[in-house]
């Protein structure tokens, strides 16, 4: 049941979403703000419980008329909401949501520049939003010369009005001078456009120095004419202009100046500026005179020759005016001005002509007097040779040149350009210059050579290919410190033989390092041998008059084998050899092992068979050593024989008894008695037998008696007692008196029989001990 009245609610909420039961008009509000603006949400369903509209400053609940409720948006709002709800029953109802914008157009748009409108510098233009909303729907534009160079949008998500502003950088250059810039503010809601508000238009101005506006400086004017000087300068702020005749100030503050009656002589300028600088143009009339050719370039000594030649056809005259071969006042239309030999290192030729109206002009060639130096060469201005990493001074010299302002002076070095020079030595006559080079010496500039140029470069009127003088070589000695170039690190030699100069170790340097060797912080004679006590590090130390540089040598003394060895070892069977025999030698020495001429390996484990003499042989590559030596291999037994077993020796007094000890073993063993001495007991020895002898035995030798045989390998003892006679007389003189009574009672019974008795010399086997166990080592 529940599942079921479930089931119909949802697909009741889903037919109500999707037949949308509300719908409001208008759909959306954009509205001004302080505009009224009503909005009408209407249903098209027939029955409802219920229908108003909700917005979030109060529960403003209006009821509906019929099926339509109408509300108002309050006009004086930034953020308003409100929801328009239909209720159908008690459990259903919906709702919609009205969307509202509300906005308000600028108060102002303003533009303004920020910083000052330099040439070469960035201006910096703001333009300002004044108070809209919401500026998320704002774009600016900005026009330079009513043309969109930018635009900019805001996203601040902002209801209420803000102030925005927008900047513009512009590359201050006098082209730009003039431009006008305004910057609009659009609003848009979607497809719907508000408009726009613009700003004020704002004018760039550049300030710049004054221009000329002709490229030429120099006006031609007409001899006689009047005319109308004009001073084409354009600049901002707009230039003063000055005028001069002849250098001297005259009136005129405009760019135009007007004269009667130009004459040859005189010149006219105007000066503009402002106040961020000047130019000068000048107007005069050319003299008529013609030079061929207009410059003269002339080797000290040589012919020279200028035509002064004129097309003025109101000439009355002209001449050369010079100190030497100068000309009288002669007819036009030309005049040659000559010279065999010229020999004076200023002359200023002047060709002058006079016009019929006694006007007169000149003009002058420029004459350059050259001549090549007598001697180029280069010295150092140091003393004594480059030490590396010092700087050094070079000097060409250069004697007795003429044209020095047209002099380079070229250093090369290995044949490289290295550096260029030229003089501003205002010396006409011949003199003599010096360039200097500063070379910071390095190594490998021992040996090269430096050298110098002299060129005179006298422009297209002077000889071809230029006058070049060149200098000797100048051969460069560097000092430099040692440095090592080849020195092994580790090294071996032969004892006696090896000497520590006879390490390849070498070393560059100028002058060539000295080595020394040191050893322990010792300068030791490196031609000495060294012997094998000597090795180690070894110091090599390069010195030269300038420093020192030093390095390691690990140097090994090698040596031949030589043993350090006993005759004879010994080592118990199966064990290894406590003392090794060693062969001492460098390189560590291989040592072979020779048994009966046979070579061998060495056995993980001695046997007795391995006794013997052996041969060693050690060898390196210095040399072998032999060496002989006995191995004993110690079995590892002891064992005693023949020695009675019986534990108890029976003595009759007076008697001698030897009692006798038998021990084997590897090694041989030693063998003593344990026993209480007495006068009659000796003990002997021989070999594997030990022996003790009582000679005429008595109570008090009664005892035991204990024979000890010992080795490295341990000790085995065997006991014997003695004991005392007396007791054994005594149960044998019972048992033969009982014996003899039995005797009797038999002889008494059946017969009467003579009889003797005899004394039993226990006289026992002996046994063998052999294969005992080797005893435990204590
Ligand atoms: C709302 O509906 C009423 C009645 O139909 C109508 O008079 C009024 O103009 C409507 N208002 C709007 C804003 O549509
Ligand atoms: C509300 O109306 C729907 C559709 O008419 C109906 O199915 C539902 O039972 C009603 N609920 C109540 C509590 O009346
Ligand atoms: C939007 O503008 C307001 C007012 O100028 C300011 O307080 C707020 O921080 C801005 N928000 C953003 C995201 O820039
Ligand atoms: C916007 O600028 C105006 C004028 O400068 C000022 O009066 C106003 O307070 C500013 N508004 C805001 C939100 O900063
Ligand atoms: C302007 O407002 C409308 C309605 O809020 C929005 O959909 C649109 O994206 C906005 N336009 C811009 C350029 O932000
Ligand atoms: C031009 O006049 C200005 C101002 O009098 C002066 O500073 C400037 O040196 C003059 N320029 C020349 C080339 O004479
Ligand atoms: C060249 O001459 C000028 C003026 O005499 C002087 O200021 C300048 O330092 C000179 N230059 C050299 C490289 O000697
Ligand atoms: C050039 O060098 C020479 C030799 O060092 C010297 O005698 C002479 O005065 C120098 N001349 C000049 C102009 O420095
Ligand atoms: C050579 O010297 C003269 C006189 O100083 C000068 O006018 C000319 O320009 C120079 N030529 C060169 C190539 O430097
Ligand atoms: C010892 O030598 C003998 C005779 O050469 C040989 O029979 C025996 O096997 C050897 N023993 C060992 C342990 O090498
Ligand atoms: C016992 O010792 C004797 C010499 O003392 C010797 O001749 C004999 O062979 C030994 N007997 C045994 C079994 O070793
Ligand atoms: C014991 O030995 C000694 C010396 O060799 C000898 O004189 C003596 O007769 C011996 N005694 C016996 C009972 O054999």
């Amino acid at each position: 049941m529940l599942h079921l009245r479930m089931a119909g609610l949802l697909m009741l909420m889903f037919l109500l979403y999707a037949l949308d039961p509300l719908s409001l008009d208008p759909p959306v509000v954009i509205k001004e703000y302080d505009e009224g603006v009503e909005v009408n949400c209407t249903t098209t369903l027939e029955k409802y419980q219920s229908m108003n509209w909700r917005d979030k400053t109060g529960d403003r609940d209006l009821e509906e008329e019929f099926n339509f409720v109408t509300w108002s948006v309050p006009p004086s709002k930034w953020d308003v909401t409100a929801t328009c709800k239909i209720k159908l029953n008690s459990s259903v109802e919906c709702s919609k949501d009205l969307e509202i914008i509300v906005y308000k157009k600028p108060n102002m748009v303003a533009i303004q520049p920020i910083n000052d409108v330099k040439e070469g510098t960035q201006h910096q233009i703001q333009c300002d939003i004044i108070d809209v909303a919401p500026v998320q729907n704002v774009t600016l534009i900005w026009y330079k010369n009513e043309q969109n160079i930018k635009m900019e949008t805001f996203n601040n998500k902002t209801k209420t009005p803000v102030n925005v502003s927008s900047f513009l950088s512009v590359n201050v250059n006098r082209k730009e001078n003039g431009a006008r810039f305004r910057c609009e503010a659009h609003m848009a809601f979607g497809p719907r456009q508000l408009g726009h508000v613009t700003s004020d238009t704002y004018t760039l101005s550049v300030h710049y120095a004054p221009e000329l506006n002709v490229n030429t400086d120099y006006i031609v004017m007409e001899e006689g004419k009047d005319l109308t000087l004009n001073c084409e300068a354009e600049g901002n702020p707009p230039p003063n202009f000055h005028w001069t005749r002849n250098g001297k100030p005259i009136t005129g503050k405009t760019n135009k100046f007007k004269i009667t009656k130009a004459k040859i002589t005189t010149t006219y300028s105007c000066n503009a500026s402002n106040y961020l600088g000047s130019v000068t143009k000048e107007f005069g009339i050319p003299c008529p005179l013609m030079l061929t050719p207009n410059e003269l370039v002339v080797r000290f000594g040589d012919r020279a020759s200028i035509n002064c030649s004129t097309s003025a056809a109101d000439a009355a005259g002209m001449g050369w005016e010079v100190p030497i071969g100068g000309t009288g006042f002669e007819k036009p239309p030309s005049v040659i001005w000559t010279i065999e030999k010229l020999e004076e290192w200023t002359i200023d030729p002047k060709c002058y002509i006079t016009l019929k109206n006694d006007h007169q002009c000149s003009v002058m060639p420029k004459v350059t007097i050259y001549k090549t130096p007598d001697s180029v060469s280069v010295s150092a201005l140091t003393d004594g040779p480059m030490v590396e990493d010092k700087q050094h001074v070079l000097q060409c010299e250069i004697v007795s040149v003429a044209g020095v302002p047209n002099l380079t002076v070229t250093w090369y070095r290995n044949g490289n350009k290295v550096q260029t020079e030229t003089f501003n030595s205002t010396c006409v006559s011949p003199c003599t210059v010096n360039s200097t080079l500063r070379v910071t010496a390095q190594r490998d500039y021992n040996g090269i050579n430096f050298h110098c140029e002299a060129e005179l470069n006298l422009g297209p009127e002077g000889p071809k290919p230029n006058p070049t003088s060149t200098s000797e070589p100048y051969i460069a000695i560097v000092h430099y410190k040692p440095l090592i170039k080849a020195c092994p690190s580790q090294y071996a030699g032969l004892e006696d033989d090896f000497s520590i100069d006879k390490v390849p170790c070498q070393a560059d340097g100028n002058p060539p390092p000295t080595l020394n060797w040191y050893y322990q912080g010792k300068l030791i004679n490196a031609s000495a041998p060294l012997t094998r006590t000597e090795s180690g590090r070894y110091t090599a130390e390069f010195v030269n008059d300038l420093d020192k540089s030093s390095t390691f040598v690990d140097v090994t003394v090698e040596y031949g084998p030589s043993f350090i060895c006993n005759e004879r070892y010994e080592v118990v069977a199966n064990g290894k050899l406590q003392q090794e025999c060693k062969a001492d030698g460098v390189p560590a020495p291989n040592i072979l092992w020779i048994k009966n001429g046979k070579e061998m390996a060495m056995p993980q484990r001695w046997t007795k068979n391995d006794t013997g003499h052996y041969k060693l042989k050690a060898t390196n590559k210095h040399g072998s050593a032999t060496y002989m030596l006995y191995l004993d291999v110690l079995c590892d037994y002891l064992f005693s024989s023949n020695m009675t077993l019986l534990s108890t020796v029976h003595i009759t007094p007076g008697d001698n008894v030897t009692l006798d000890c038998h021990a084997e073993g590897n090694p041989e063993p030693v063998i003593y008695w344990n026993y209480s001495s007495a006068e009659n007991v000796w003990p002997t020895t021989r070999g594997h037998h030990s022996s003790i002898i009582v000679r005429g035995a008595t109570s008090t030798n009664a005892g035991v008696y204990m024979c000890v045989a010992t080795n490295k390998v341990g000790s085995v003892t065997r006991r014997k007692s003695t004991a005392s006679f007396m007791l054994w007389w005594v149960i044998l003189l019972i048992c033969i008196l009982l014996l003899i009574i039995l005797l009797m009672i038999i002889y008494h019974k059946f017969c009467k029989n003579s009889g003797q008795y005899s004394f039993i010399n226990n006289k026992e086997s002996t046994i063998p001990l052999s294969n005992v166990p080797p005893a435990s080592k204590p």
